[in-house]
């Protein structure tokens, strides 16, 4: 496809965002831009991530016109299954979540097949090579292929080595496109296994080969705060130690462990809300604007934040770090269990279900200013924030008139459910005495936009089709936040006084004791 071709597809699917009420220019900003033909295969079919999420995701971008012309689409499981049953249950899957459109479903089948894998058999990924270069003449996908591992962590080891032996993983070479892999948290589980496991897949795919998805980063309230920070002049200049005072990143959850006791009393909070999304809301916070607009310019930034981190005093642990896990109690008044008591989770388990961490970076922007994490289950509220808590007036003219402090400014940015950016600040209350009150100045984030939104895993697909990493981790920032992470880990998963260090908390309070300022 030449450049104006591209160029007339994209406009063809324009959809106007229109913001009449606010006296903007109307903007054309939906339009979803079409990546080359390509395959996309799922390893981990049969799964719920691909029955909940990939195929909805897939089949949503399909119906808005959002996938390239040809595609494919190749589930592969261990299930021997026939393709009509794979379709089926694909179909009952939007169904489920109401979404099917029965127009548009047979098409979108005819570009789906399925077949039955043996993760650890070299000939099954040498009968997929033939099975996709038959897909490739027969549709002209162009031996461009994603990998998408669906699968629990421990395969994906596997999986890229026989990707990779069997030469699928190569590019512009043997006949192939272009060849990606994508894989979801977690990325190892401390510094040495997250290390082993980029060295296995760099073995076989370089860096611009790999997708590790974040989902927080997809979210448009997430993307908004770059754009809100380096597009606007007025904010830079108070964006630093002389007058925000601390940073209060919350993360809150109603839901407790739910299925996945598994996984998560192996993990925890920290592996599993701290390593990846908490670390982006604050890299995105407090990263420098980059040179551009690019990915790898993004990314250098980010890595400058992580790169920066105060490691933590391991002697003084307690004054930087509160553990706790759920107890019984009442979540939308319906009682709970305490977390020891939900299946498959251990009576005496010590894995924190709730963290908070107080955090500096020392860097001259920043020094001294606390950065406050907060992340857990089974609290009042879920609540996603960010708030900048800027400093007080230096002197207040007010003193011998009013007999309370006046409130310091903040700007909080609302990531769910509240998607807005509010500033607080102090006006003059009505009235005959001098009285102060704060108050709030809001922009929803849906204010006069209508149209579509993409979900977050339609947009890493598209991400991923075109060759763009910005919502990625690159390899070596994983490793900094790991090497961040790993020694308060190792303290909090071998110390004598493990059990001393979690605080126990109420189902649907806000957890225990907090530090100054939260
Ligand atoms: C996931 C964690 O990555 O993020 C879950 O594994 C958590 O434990 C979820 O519930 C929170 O995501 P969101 O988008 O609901 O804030």
């Amino acid at each position: 496809m030449d450049d104006s071709d591209k160029h007339n597809r994209s406009q063809a699917i324009t959809i106007k965002a229109e913001t009449p009420d606010l006296g903007f220019e109307t903007r054309e900003c939906m339009g979803v831009e079409h990546s080359e033909p390509c395959t996309i295969v799922i390893f981990g079919a049969t799964g719920d991530l691909t029955a909940r999420k990939l195929i909805p995701a897939l089949f949503n971008l399909y119906t808005n016109d959002g996938l390239p012309e040809p595609f494919q689409i190749v589930g592969c499981g261990r299930t021997k299954m026939s393709e009509q049953k794979f379709k089926d249950r694909m179909k009952d899957a939007l169904d489920a979540i109401n979404i099917l459109n029965h127009d548009k479903w047979p098409s979108f089948a005819d570009a789906l097949s399925y077949r039955h894998i043996d993760y650890e058999q070299m000939d099954s990924f040498s009968n997929l090579s033939g099975f996709l270069k038959d897909l490739d003449e027969k549709h002209g996908t162009r031996s461009n292929r994603i990998f998408y591992l669906a699968l629990p962590p421990i395969l994906y080891q596997p999986v890229a080595q026989m990707l990779g032996q069997s030469g699928l993983g190569n590019e512009k070479d043997n006949h192939n496109g272009w060849s990606r892999v994508v894989i979801e948290k977690p990325f190892g589980r401390d510094l040495k296994t997250a290390k082993e496991l980029n060295q296995s897949i760099g073995k076989y795919f370089k860096e611009h080969q790999v997708y590790r998805i974040d989902h927080y980063l997809a979210k448009e309230t997430v993307q908004n705060i770059l754009m809100f920070r380096f597009a606007n002049a007025i904010f830079e200049p108070i964006w630093n130690r002389r007058y925000i005072d601390h940073v209060n990143i919350l993360a809150s959850e109603t839901l407790g462990v739910e299925h996945r006791a598994g996984y998560y009393d192996k993990a925890g909070v920290i592996r599993d809300m701290f390593q990846n999304h908490m670390m982006q809301l604050l890299a995105h916070t407090a990263m420098e604007a980059p040179s551009q607009f690019e990915s790898d310019r993004v990314r250098d930034e980010k890595l400058k934040v992580f790169c920066s981190l105060r490691p933590f005093p391991i002697e003084k642990l307690q004054e930087y770090i509160v553990l706790g896990q759920y107890d019984r109690g009442e979540i939308d008044k319906k009682p709970v269990l305490a977390y020891r008591e939900e299946p498959d989770i251990d009576s005496d388990s010590l894995t924190p279900t709730y963290a908070q961490m107080k955090i500096f970076i020392d860097n001259w922007r920043w020094q001294g200013v606390p950065f406050y994490l907060i992340s857990g289950k089974r609290l009042a509220k879920k609540i996603t924030q960010i708030v900048i808590g800027f400093k007080e007036v230096p002197h207040s003219m007010f003193r011998k008139t009013l007999d309370e402090t006046i409130d310091a400014n903040r700007l909080t940015f609302g990531i769910y459910p509240d998607e807005k950016v509010t500033l607080t600040f102090q006006t003059k209350n009505p009235g005959a005495r001098i009285c102060l009150r704060s108050v709030t100045m809001d922009f929803s984030y849906h204010q006069n936009y209508t149209g579509p939104v993409l979900d977050a895993y339609e947009k890493v697909l598209i991400d991923c089709m075109l060759g763009d990493q910005m919502l990625f981790w690159r390899q070596e920032s994983i490793e900094r936040c790991w090497s961040f992470l790993t020694p308060i880990l190792n303290e909090c998963e071998t110390c004598g006084n493990r059990s001393e260090m979690l605080q126990f908390y109420e189902s649907g309070s806000w957890g225990p004791q907090t530090f100054k300022n939260i």
